[in-house]
């Protein structure tokens, strides 16, 4: 790893491990919930606090560099130049309200449009994943291995909760039928973790913005799996995704049954 990208790991581990603290330790307070677009659409507090914190931090620390985040304290960016960071402060911010488990703080950087460093903290199994470009993916800072080539028949499938509200994606039921069975957790970035670490197959998700996938592609790329939207066109990240994380075997029998 370059000497930059080596700091900067350690910068972000830093911030990470210092917000996450203090979501940890607050997260049983009240909760101030808004609704943004709709009544299934929320953002607290929370999710605003982390995102303007992590924004303070990388524009006092790399001024020069741009930042897309959810809650819009970052930056309008149009195009990929430069250094560019994705903040998404809390995915799987109705788990964050309700549950009380499986949602993550995810960032992730790219270099003139490549990946180079991705982060997904699960905070309250305290298990950081970090891919760092040419170098794997970890969790906790030990290697994960590339998980075996299954096939969808051979292991599980994980969508999202838009692809099942609306009918104009039934061939999603066709993929669901051929897999060993079905998942929905409510967080990409935790979901992405899942096929990084073999124990589904693949996850496929309609409408997901960039933040949401931006640091599962440098996952996917280390580890020997696909990354693709449903057409098998490379993701945009300057706008909203239909996506598919998968093995090779999967990602191809998804493409031939999308297609059919
Ligand atoms: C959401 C979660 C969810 C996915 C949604 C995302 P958020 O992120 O990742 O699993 O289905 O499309 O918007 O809003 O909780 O950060
Ligand atoms: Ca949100
Ligand atoms: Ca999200
Ligand atoms: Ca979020």
């Amino acid at each position: 790893m370059s000497e930059n990208r080596m700091n900067r790991d350690k910068t972000v581990i830093k911030w990470i491990d210092e917000i996450s603290r203090v979501i940890i330790q607050k997260k049983d307070n009240q909760l101030e919930i808004e609704q943004k677009t709709s009544a299934n659409d929320l953002v607290t507090n929370m999710d605003k606090w982390v995102e303007k914190e992590l924004v303070e931090r990388i524009r006092s620390a790399y001024p020069e560099d741009r930042i897309l985040g959810e809650e819009g304290f970052g930056d309008a960016v149009e195009n990929m130049s430069g250094t560019v960071w994705f903040v998404d402060p809390i995915d799987g911010t109705l788990n964050f309200i309700l549950q009380n488990e499986n949602f993550a703080l995810m960032l992730a950087v790219y270099e003139d449009g490549v990946p180079v460093q991705s982060y997904i903290y699960d905070l309250t199994l305290n298990k950081l994943y970090k891919a760092i470009k040419g170098e794997g993916v970890s969790c906790n800072e030990q290697l994960l291995s590339e998980p075996a080539n299954v096939s969808l028949s051979e292991g599980m499938l994980a969508t999202n909760s838009s692809i099942m509200i609306e009918d104009k994606y039934d061939k999603v039921r066709k993929i669901a039928r051929k897999s060993l069975g079905l998942r929905l957790v409510g967080s990409a970035g935790l979901e992405t973790v899942e096929v990084a670490k073999g124990s589904i197959a693949a996850y496929i998700a309609t409408n997901l913005k960039p933040w949401d996938i931006a640091p599962g592609i440098l996952f996917m790329e280390e580890l020997g799996l696909k990354a693709t939207q449903f057409n098998n066109e490379p993701l945009d990240l300057l706008k909203n995704n239909n996506i598919v994380f998968a093995t090779p075997k999967a990602h191809d029998e998804i493409m031939k049954l999308m297609n059919i």
